[in-house]
């Protein structure tokens, strides 16, 4: 049983009998009745009622590869690219790790679910990815750049995502370094961009990045920050947003490959929300006022000399 199929039959959110759905899939009614708890493990509440069949209230706004690449083909050669739209997995950032494993990237390969059973966020922190909901989006490539601009990399995928909701109207749109996205002081979207490799030859990165666009506050229960969804200030749709986000970021990395994080400062300083703030970097006991970044896309904090901050694991909180 296609139960990919199976969900964009019921994604319409109308009752269909078991039958109908039965005949477009090629197997039995009774097949079709089987396959529910599958749904159910997928966490989607279905309703049956006799006579009339199943549905799924509310519908469901799938992820649809078909889609997604005939938006970003008009924008980046079908060659430049591979596409994989999965249901469900640990985490697209761990599916390209695995895959560059295999083999060398010689093109960008993005990866999407629509869920993740162990979305990873910065600091070993997890990422909420309920089931077809938000984006969760990695992007792989091979990148030939010195070790000393690795860092820069990270903020300039902020940039692509914050440019990605300025498509979409989004204002008041903040990046927090060293990636965190935020729209009005809440956050929504977070990057984790992943590396391997050695300094002297090519680098092999991956660059997730989860966003969230119709999460329920339920669904967000356990986030123990203030969050935000796309669908808070804008209506657009999960493949939409998806390629507006691929277009962003194959663009920004094309752009990264020729020029480095310097050419990107103005743009940085347009979104920085850390700019002009005290803050507290921990671990450890820096304190000062945030006087921007350098040319690395190193953080700037002066507290009587002016101190260099470079991301990994480090947290920035404002005081
Ligand atoms: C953060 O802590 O702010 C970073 C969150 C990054 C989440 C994304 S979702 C897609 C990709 N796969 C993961 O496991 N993590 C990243």
């Amino acid at each position: 049983m296609d139960i990919t199929k199976l969900l964009h039959l019921l994604s319409d959110g109308e009752f269909h009998s078991g039958s109908e759905l039965g005949m477009a899939l090629g197997v039995s009614r009774t097949s079709v009745w089987k396959s529910l708890p599958l749904l159910e493990k997928l966490s989607i509440l279905t309703e049956t009622v006799k006579g009339k069949g199943y549905r799924v209230p509310g519908g469901l706004d799938l992820l649809d590869r078909q889609k997604i690449l005939e938006s970003v083909i008009s924008f980046v050669p079908s060659s430049d690219f591979d596409i994989d739209v999965l249901l469900s997995h640990e985490s697209t950032n761990n599916y390209l790790i695995d895959l560059v494993k295999k083999k060398e990237l010689s093109k960008y390969h993005v990866c999407l679910a629509e869920r993740q059973l162990g979305g990873r966020g910065r600091r070993g922190r997890v990422w909420v990815s309920p089931f077809a909901k938000n984006i969760y989006l990695s992007l792989g490539f091979s990148l030939e750049v010195g070790v000393d601009q690795l860092s820069g990399l990270s903020l300039v995928i902020g940039i692509a995502v914050a440019q990605t909701l300025e498509a979409f109207g989004v204002k008041d749109i903040g990046l927090k370094w060293p990636n965190d996205v935020y729209i009005e002081g809440r956050k929504i979207a977070g990057i984790l961009v992943e590396l391997s490799g050695e300094a002297t030859t090519v680098w092999n990165v991956v660059c997730g990045i989860g966003l969230n666009v119709s999460m329920t506050r339920k669904e967000g229960e356990s986030i123990d920050q203030d969050w935000a969804s796309l669908e808070d200030y804008v209506q657009c749709g999960r493949n939409e947003v998806a390629a507006e986000l691929i277009k962003q970021l194959i663009d920004v990395v094309n752009e990264f490959r020729i020029a480095p994080f310097e050419h990107f400062m103005s743009r940085w300083a347009r979104y920085d929300v850390l700019l002009g703030e005290d803050v507290r970097v921990m671990p450890g006991e820096m304190y000062g006022k945030v006087v921007g970044v350098n040319k690395l896309g190193a953080l700037l904090i002066d507290n009587g000399e002016v101190n260099e901050v470079n991301a990994g694991e480090v947290s920035v909180r404002r005081m």
